[in-house]
């Protein structure tokens, strides 16, 4: 449960040029968003997207943030070809930065842990806003970074500023995690004076969320205690898509082990960490052919493995069946916790509808997951409250979400842009 220094949401009167840069999904992303102020809308936006090369993940903080530093270097360098910055004015940022960050104020925050994949030393401890205008420096840009925010503010944030019911936000994509709007006065963390809102968002971080309660089985402990942070991100393991895919591959490889699932030998392939990855698994789940072609054509493109027979495929996609929706009902329990919370899992008496701004491959992609998402909430709400909560899916709101953030907390607030 983290503080993250957001006490205002978006009103829609924010106003100007900012940049985004968002750091934390598959994928890497800059972004330079016209914000046109009140029923101006978004007037115009751009974004160039990269993934991050595998060894930067585990190298040093000043390769990683180089980078990136040199992606929005030329980013900018781009842009400004065809629309100028106003003269006498600094470009600012909004810089989602996808990981548990111990705020020490809108735009600085130090690194508490890596997660999902990356692990780097040197980066934890430090503030990350530093590590990235000295990589700016390095790469001779000049921006000032505005707003340091998680994925779930950012989406928050974006999710609000086009639906003011917008209450929390959800990611299930390679990671996953929410943000809520708390009274401040009920964080017992808050020291600081109170907001005018009363309101601060907090990043909830639940894919670190562990208890005696959270029922494990002997593949989560084992892949568990292989990965990168043994006893960390608990949750996470348990729903999220860096993870569902290697469940299964876990449980396969035990079939074939020990029941001889796949014949006499164990297919060598089953045997590499990682190797089945949660959309392919998604595929399999979502096979409509009658003799399941697609299962047989990834259990023989990820495993080489040849010439199963009906049966066997049909026992994959329950097995893809029971490891998605386990999932899906923990990341549910999640969301109910939440509006239970903010008293938002009764109907309200203003009438008012709870919008629930969701992101994340996870979600966007794997249909059955989010299906069985949104019938469990509906199942652990009842039908009356269950037609007051509705999820809305808010692509890459995260980056808008960032840069709106910027322009609340720009230097210029009080000029006209
Ligand atoms: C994106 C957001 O849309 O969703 C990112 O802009 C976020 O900030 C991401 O991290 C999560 O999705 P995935 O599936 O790429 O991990
Ligand atoms: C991981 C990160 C968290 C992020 C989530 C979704 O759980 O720790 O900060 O919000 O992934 O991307």
């Amino acid at each position: 449960m983290l503080i993250s220094y957001v006490d205002n949401l978006p009103t829609g009167d924010e106003e100007g040029v900012f940049y985004a840069l968002d750091l934390g999904g598959t994928n890497f992303r800059v972004l330079r968003v016209q914000l046109g102020g009140k029923e101006g809308g978004i007037v115009h936006q751009e974004f160039a997207e990269a993934s991050i090369p595998p060894a930067l993940m585990s190298g040093t903080s000043d390769d990683l943030f180089d980078y990136i530093a040199e992606k929005l270097a030329s980013f900018v360098d781009e842009e400004e070809k065809i629309f100028h910055q106003p003269p006498g004015r600094q470009r600012e940022l909004g810089f989602t930065f996808s990981f548990p960050v111990m705020q020490t104020s809108i735009n600085s925050g130090t690194l508490i842990r890596w997660t999902k994949g990356f692990s780097i030393d040197d980066t934890v401890g430090q503030d990350v806003v530093d590590e990235l205008t000295k990589a700016l420096k390095r790469k001779g840009v000049e921006m000032r970074v505005a707003a340091l925010v998680n994925d779930t503010i950012g989406t928050l944030a974006g999710g609000r500023y086009t639906n003011k019911d917008v209450a929390l936000a959800v990611i299930l994509g390679t990671g996953t995690n929410a943000a809520y709007v708390e009274r401040a006065q009920a964080i017992p963390k808050w020291h600081g004076p109170l907001p005018k809102s009363g309101e601060m968002v907090i990043n909830m971080e639940w894919g670190n969320f562990r208890s005696s309660h959270l029922p494990l089985t002997e593949y989560d402990h084992a892949l568990d205690v292989e990965s990168l942070n043994p006893g960390e991100q608990i949750f996470e393991k348990l729903t999220s898509g860096m993870y569902l895919g290697e469940i299964l591959r876990r449980v396969l490889l035990r079939l074939a082990e020990e029941a001889f699932f796949f014949g006499d030998e164990v297919p060598p392939k089953l045997k590499i960490p990682f190797v089945l990855r949660t959309p392919e698994m998604s595929a399999m789940h979502q096979d409509t052919s009658s003799d399941l072609r697609v299962v047989d054509e990834k259990l023989k493109n990820i495993f080489e493995i040849s010439n199963t027979s009906l049966k066997v495929r049909r026992v994959v996609v329950e097995l893809c069946n029971i490891v998605a929706t386990r999932g899906a009902r923990l990341a549910a329990a999640g969301i109910l916790g939440v509006l239970n919370k903010t008293g938002r899992d009764t109907p309200q008496e203003n009438g008012e509808k709870t919008v629930v701004a969701m992101d994340g491959g996870l979600y966007e992609h794997y249909a059955e997951y989010r299906k069985c998402l949104e019938n469990t909430v509906a199942e652990l709400l009842g039908d009356e409250t269950a037609s007051t909560v509705v999820f809305e899916h808010s692509n890459d709101g995260s980056g808008i979400g960032a840069a709106l953030l910027a322009a609340s907390n720009s230097l210029y607030l009080d000029e006209k842009s």
